[in-house]
């Protein structure tokens, strides 16, 4: 398998977190409903190819999001290998659903906009720190690690323009709630890097620097990767991708999928940052589940390698 030719950057950082999205963001938005044997091979094989954090499932309502349904089956088959693996809750019910399976590490998802916060979640923007508020507070006390998405940061399907002042103000509540990371979402794949680096570093200008956000891009408009290269430069160090870049929301129009994670990872090792990632194992990985799916990957890196 051919590798990218390394040539590094000391004004970089030496390494990256990747944080793999693809069992939860990825199979979230697939017509058809993946077998539930086939989602934990997805994940053993991802822990496998060295990912350092695959986000596993949703403990959201079965009937918003049938295709992840299976999420307790899916975490008492991965056992004691899948209690450390991150999960999304929305509400204390959520939350209870993962106490039950003694999961450590969940994700609650907020919106930026009023519009998304009411479709993704039937919230309006206020009440859903009303919902998040009491399950991070309870998941803290049960020492439970929380991370914070924030959705539609750069655009919105409905709203247009999303405000670079509002989404610093609604990412801030609820890291605040007691999160340790906050992601920052393209949910629909539109951002351009400056806005990138201007979100970013309104962020910093705000108190929560670099060191607090991740960053979470859909690939819509062929923007993802030239973002990720964008907000590395601003010092961001952990990155949302998901395996052969599969994903999208269910719940947002015109979102597809998520930055490829090898398409990501290729311009990484290129650039001499390590992640940890097995390139070949990944690429068979996605390769596979390409397969599973019926249709191929939309990652060109394992479109160039695997012709898949
Ligand atoms: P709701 O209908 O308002 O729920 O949905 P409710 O609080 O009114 O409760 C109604 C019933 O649902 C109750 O049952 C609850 O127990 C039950 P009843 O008493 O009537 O028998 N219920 C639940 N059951 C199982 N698990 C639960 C749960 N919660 C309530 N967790 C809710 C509100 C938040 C639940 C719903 O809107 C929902 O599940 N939304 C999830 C949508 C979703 O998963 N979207 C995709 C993920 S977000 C994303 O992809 C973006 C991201 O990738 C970042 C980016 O790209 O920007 C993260
Ligand atoms: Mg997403």
């Amino acid at each position: 398998m051919r590798n990218p030719q390394v040539v590094s950057d000391a004004e970089l950082p030496e390494r990256v977190t990747v944080w793999e999205v693809g069992p939860r963001d990825g199979l979230q938005n697939e017509k058809t409903v993946v077998d539930v044997k086939a989602k934990a091979e997805f994940i053993r094989r991802l822990v496998a190819a060295g990912l350092p954090i695959v986000e596993a499932t949703s403990f959201v309502h079965p009937k918003w999001v049938p295709q992840l349904a299976d999420a307790a089956e899916l975490m008492e088959m991965l056992g004691e290998e899948g209690r450390h693996l991150p999960v999304l809750v929305p509400n204390e019910r959520g939350l209870d659903r993962a106490l039950e399976l003694d999961m450590e590490h969940i994700a609650i998802f907020g919106s930026a906009t009023e519009t998304f916060a009411r479709r993704n979640l039937n919230r309006s923007l206020d009440e859903q720190f009303a919902m998040f508020e009491p399950t991070v507070t309870r998941a803290r006390e049960a020492g439970m690690d929380v991370r914070a998405y924030v959705s539609m940061c750069f655009g919105d399907p409905w709203e247009g323009d999303v405000d670079i002042d509002q989404v610093v103000k609604v990412g801030k509540r609820l890291h605040d709630l007691g999160a340790s990371q906050l992601s920052l979402g393209d949910t629909i794949g539109v951002a351009t890097a400056g806005h990138v680096r201007a979100l970013i570093r309104a962020f910093g200008a705000a108190g929560l620097g670099t060191d607090a956000l991740a960053d979470h891009f859909h690939d819509t408009y062929g923007q993802a990767l030239a973002n990720a290269h964008a907000a590395l430069e601003e010092g961001i160090t952990t990155f949302d991708a998901s395996a052969g870049g599969l994903g999208g929301c269910p719940y947002a129009e015109s979102a597809t999928g998520n930055l490829a994670t090898e398409d990501l990872v290729w311009m990484l090792h290129g650039m001499g940052i390590e992640t940890g990632v097995d390139l070949e194992a990944l690429i068979n990985t996605s390769g596979w589940m390409a397969g599973v799916l019926g249709r191929p990957s939309p990652s060109r890196v394992v479109q160039a390698q695997f012709g898949a």
